[in-house]
């Protein structure tokens, strides 16, 4: 019988998880980590802020720390995020007046940031998060506008960054990456952005459906459309960061008001509960379209959604308890027939 979820799963997709080093290096988690999962993504250390600080400065590593962890003890390992309009180092997009720079001098520096990268952990990395989130929230525009590879090169700059990081590795699995990709409104402008650039022969083989979730959303019809539309543009479709947040998405981004509770009560447990299992449901009876699930943190011991982006509302949002014990959820997550 099955001891840890990866086992569960071997039959349908690897099962992975956001890990920061400091995570690795502490026995609880990381043998919470080899025991459950088979693959891993670097939670931040691999963006371009952490791992490259100033033009000729690469600070490899925490981000050597977790591809070695991952070669040690045959994890899969996903690389995030290449380009992102977050978290990217302060020189990126300026000269050295700190005016913005040019289209050409941008592209100079994202094949330059993107090859080192790519090239660094080409023999672990077997899949890449290429672009993140390049899709506006607001639909009247398709492309995120306060993103400063937006306002330098208008939408070529996605075509480049796949074609740099191919360039660089032909053999990785490069992704487009995003959030809300199961609301229908903005699938379908992902979808749009995704088949403009497959048609256009750009190297691009999966979407990445974040999966920042709660348990008021998506709706089962919403999650079937949203992998059923991307599988129909026949790329791999992976859920690359989940979590199922015990608030709504606006209350969750504004500070907690006085009377409010933060407290993971069973009722909220059950719906927790209720909705990870519609959601694992789906993933199984999509075996053959998704090639990966990953959770984003280990457990509700840490969770990014405790820090950001407001503070001081404790969340609950992962399969493993504050202790790292599996909760309710993980058992129901894991009794299905094999
Ligand atoms: O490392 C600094 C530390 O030196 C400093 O003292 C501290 C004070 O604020 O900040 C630390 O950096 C923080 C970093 O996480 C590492 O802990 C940043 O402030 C904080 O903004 C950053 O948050 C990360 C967030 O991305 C940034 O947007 C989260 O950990 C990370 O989980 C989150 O991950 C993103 C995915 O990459 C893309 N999809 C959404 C997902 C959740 O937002």
């Amino acid at each position: 019988s099955a001891n840890g979820l990866h086992e569960y799963y071997s039959g349908y997709f690897p099962i992975g998880v956001a890990v920061s080093p400091r995570a690795l290096e502490d026995s609880a988690q990381s043998a919470l980590i080899l025991r459950e999962f088979n693959s891993m993504t670097p939670e931040n250390v691999m963006k371009a802020g952490p791992i490259h600080p100033s033009p000729n400065q690469y600070n490899w590593g925490p981000a050597d720390a977790v591809s070695y962890y991952a070669k040690e003890n045959d994890l899969k390992l996903r690389g995030h995020a290449l380009v992102w309009h977050q978290q990217y180092p302060g020189w990126f997009f300026k000269d050295e007046n700190g005016d913005q720079i040019s289209k050409d001098t941008l592209y100079a520096r994202m094949k330059s940031h993107i090859t080192e990268v790519v090239n660094r952990y080409k023999d672990v990395i077997y899949a890449w998060d290429v672009v993140n989130e390049a899709v506006s929230d607001n639909s009247d525009f398709v492309y995120r506008q306060e993103s400063p590879y937006y306002q330098i090169a208008g939408e070529e700059y996605l075509a480049k960054a796949f074609e740099f990081a191919h360039a660089a590795d032909p053999q990785a699995k490069l992704f487009y990456n995003d959030y809300n990709a199961a609301r229908p409104e903005k699938v379908d402008r992902i979808y749009t952005l995704v088949k403009k650039l497959k048609d256009a022969g750009v190297p691009i083989h999966g979407v990445g459906i974040q999966g920042h979730w709660s348990i008021f959303e998506p709706s089962e019809k919403d999650l079937r459309y949203a992998i059923d539309k991307y599988a129909s543009l026949g790329l791999d479709v992976q859920i690359t960061e989940l979590d199922v947040s015990i608030y709504p998405w606006e209350k969750e981004r504004r500070a907690m008001k006085p009377g409010e509770s933060d407290e993971f009560t069973n009722e909220l447990e059950e719906k927790q509960l209720k909705q990870y299992d519609m959601f694992f449901r789906v993933f199984r009876d999509y075996k053959e379209t998704l090639t990966g699930v990953t959770f984003w943190n280990i457990s509700d011991q840490y969770t990014w959604l405790d820090t950001y982006p407001v503070e001081g509302r404790k969340n609950y949002p992962l399969l493993f308890d504050q202790e790292l014990k599996p909760k309710k959820a993980y058992y129901k997550v894991t009794s299905f027939d094999q």
